[in-house]
């Protein structure tokens, strides 16, 4: 949660701090700020957005500064609790991501000395502890006062008195990018942006002070290497390329995403899947939250289908406080951006009952792959907007392949799998292109008090993912449901004003969620069936009609999901919601 920003180097400070800020804004937008070194120390915070901020600051020529963009959690939306923090004098300056679990103790103990306090944050306390041991040299103090810190931070912090940035790491990611310029600090490679020539992770426990010419990390006071990664982005994968919002390129992303995911997962050492699935594995447990946990059922279904392999699935937040790990063979994490603090944990007490572990992501060396024994990459690059969609996609073919993977399959069907995936990259194209038809149902989904999606089999994660999506960029009231639960209780809620959105597979359970639409349709609710191009069971008898390509029905999931993120992104766009940015949320959720 929250994104952190720092520059050294011979380019005034401001311009490339903002332009990182705005990169990194999807880790949470209430409010920004930015410290620039010059005499006096220049701060400027809000509770605008980046490209607000950037209007409001006047030009300033220091070319060292940091910034931040919050997700609240300890204290209210408000410029007061902005970051950057300073300490009583306004001379230090810090940022800080994470948590500080003993901040009362540290605040009551530094306003018993004297210090006042500006804001209600935990991280305000920083500052006042760097401020409480400065002597001259920032490293030093911050290294004092993160000695007293219980809990995590990724933090930078300047001083009004020397030319250095110094930045530590323990629980929250932060990169270093090294340019020719000077050194760029992030909470993420986004953040650097495609300037950096390499990047440097730092590790937990890691503190860099940074010079305009040179880095120098210590860990447990001995000065260590990092060894750079190459940058692996570039400007077009982390600009909008000419749609309105990243959600909608990320949509648009999904055929090469798929085909991506199918050259990964081809190439056995790069995708270990018989190391995950070997003959040892007899059941398995699958852990995630929001859209990444949907891609858990759908995989769940799968594996469990072509396998015969128990899946149990566990809700990453539930797991916490809940006495008993139930054991199984292996576990996969599903985290997209790696550092959902639920799943971590949830993957943690996994670890710790003895179960082999194993990371589902997105992001490259990412907070997940540190905690799991192995981790397995998705290859679908950085995704910016807020509600997950390409990601979801291709977790799910990551879990089909897995599941192929495995030596019980049969041979027939695993043939007819791999055939089937080869050709979803261009059904889903086919969506993409008959994307007007899906835009003008919305009117349907944007105009009612309510909203049901209803699937069965496999296609049920894709109710509840429809329903997440409507109700997280759309401000839709919407649920998802299996759809012969509807008449065991939801059947209540149905009228007139609201809208049901039937998926259907063409699979065994044709007949079935037929039935449900007929019961639907009796009491005058509204219908939209997304079905397959072939099927006429509902021609003309319902109030809208999605037809997609047909596929292996094990496959379906997918078009379906395409379907919906577009259903809820047209939805948003009618009801003129901040679709990328949508309120009270971030990207990654790292708080319990
Ligand atoms: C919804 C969404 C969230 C995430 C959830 C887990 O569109 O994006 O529900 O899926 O917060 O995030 P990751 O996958 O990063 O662990």
């Amino acid at each position: 949660m929250c994104g952190i920003a720092g520059y050294i180097g011979i380019k005034p400070a401001k311009e490339i701090l903002l332009d990182s800020l705005s990169r990194l804004e999807y880790r949470g937008y209430d409010s920004c700020g930015i410290a620039v070194r010059g005499s006096p120390l220049t701060i400027f915070k809000g509770t605008s957005r980046v490209g607000h901020l950037r209007l409001q600051s006047p030009e300033l020529g220091g070319t060292i500064g940091i910034g931040h963009t919050r997700w609240a959690t300890h204290g209210e939306v408000s410029a007061a609790n902005a970051h950057p923090h300073t300490d009583c004098h306004h001379k230090i300056a810090v940022v800080h991501n994470g948590i500080i679990s003993n901040y009362r103790e540290l605040r009551k103990l530094l306003k018993d000395e004297g210090h006042t306090f500006r804001s209600e944050t935990d991280s305000e306390v920083l500052p006042h502890l760097v401020e409480k041991f400065y002597r001259g040299d920032i490293e030093s103090a911050l290294r004092q006062a993160l000695g007293l810190i219980e809990g995590t931070y990724a933090v930078l912090a300047v001083t009004e008195h020397e030319d250095r940035v110094v930045a530590a790491r323990n629980g929250s990611p932060l990169v270093v990018g090294v340019c020719s310029d000077g050194f760029i600090f992030a909470s993420d490679v986004l953040g650097i942006g495609a300037q950096a020539e390499s990047i440097v992770y730092l590790e937990d426990g890691d503190i860099a002070i940074c010079d305009k010419r040179q880095i120098k990390i210590t860990n447990e006071g001995k000065t260590v290497q990092r060894i750079p990664s190459s940058v692996h982005l570039n400007a077009l994968m982390i600009e909008k390329g000419g749609f309105e919002h990243y959600m909608l390129k990320e949509i648009n992303e999904q055929p090469e995403v798929v085909r991506a995911c199918l050259r990964a997962y081809s190439d056995p050492p790069r995708f270990r899947n018989q190391l995950i699935f070997d003959s040892t594995t007899d059941s398995l447990t699958l852990t995630a939250c929001g859209t990444s946990y949907h891609a858990a059922e759908v995989g769940k279904f799968i594996i469990e289908e072509l396998t015969g392999i128990p899946v149990r699935l566990e809700i990453a937040s539930e797991i916490r406080h809940r006495p008993t790990i139930i054991k199984t063979a292996k576990a996969i994490g599903l985290s997209q951006s790696g550092e959902t603090a639920d799943v971590l944990t949830s993957l943690k007490r996994m670890k710790e009952a003895g179960i082999e572990t194993i990371a589902l992501t997105n992001v490259f060396q990412s907070s997940i792959s540190r905690i799991a024994d192995d981790t397995i990459y998705i290859p679908a690059g950085p995704e910016v907007a807020v509600a997950a969609t390409k990601t979801f996609v291709a977790q799910i073919i990551a879990l089909i392949k897995l599941a192929l993977a495995h030596q019980s399959v049969d041979r027939t069907m695993r043939d007819q799998i791999n055939l089937e995936l080869e050709r979803i990259p261009h059904k889903i194209q086919q969506i993409l292109d008959n994307r007007h038809l899906i835009k003008q149902a919305t009117s349907l989904v944007a105009a009612a008090d309510q909203v049901f999606f209803i699937a069965k089999g496999v296609n049920v994660p894709i109710a509840l993912e429809g329903a997440l999506k409507a109700k997280e960029i759309a401000y839709i009231n919407a649920e998802g449901f299996c759809a012969g639960e509807l008449k065991h209780g939801p059947f209540a809620l149905l009228s007139p004003s609201s809208t049901v959105i039937a998926i259907i597979a063409g699979d065994e359970n044709q007949a079935s969620i037929t039935a449900s639409v007929r019961e639907i349709q009796a009491r005058k609710s509204k219908v939209v069936c997304i079905t397959r191009e072939n099927d006429s069971t509902f021609n003309d008898s319902t109030d809208n009609i999605l037809r997609i390509p047909s596929t292996h029905r094990l496959l379906s999931p997918i078009l379906n999901a395409v379907v919906v993120q577009l259903l809820a992104y047209y939805t948003a766009e009618a009801r003129g919601c901040p679709i990328d940015f949508p309120r009270n949320l971030a990207k990654s959720v790292t708080v319990e």
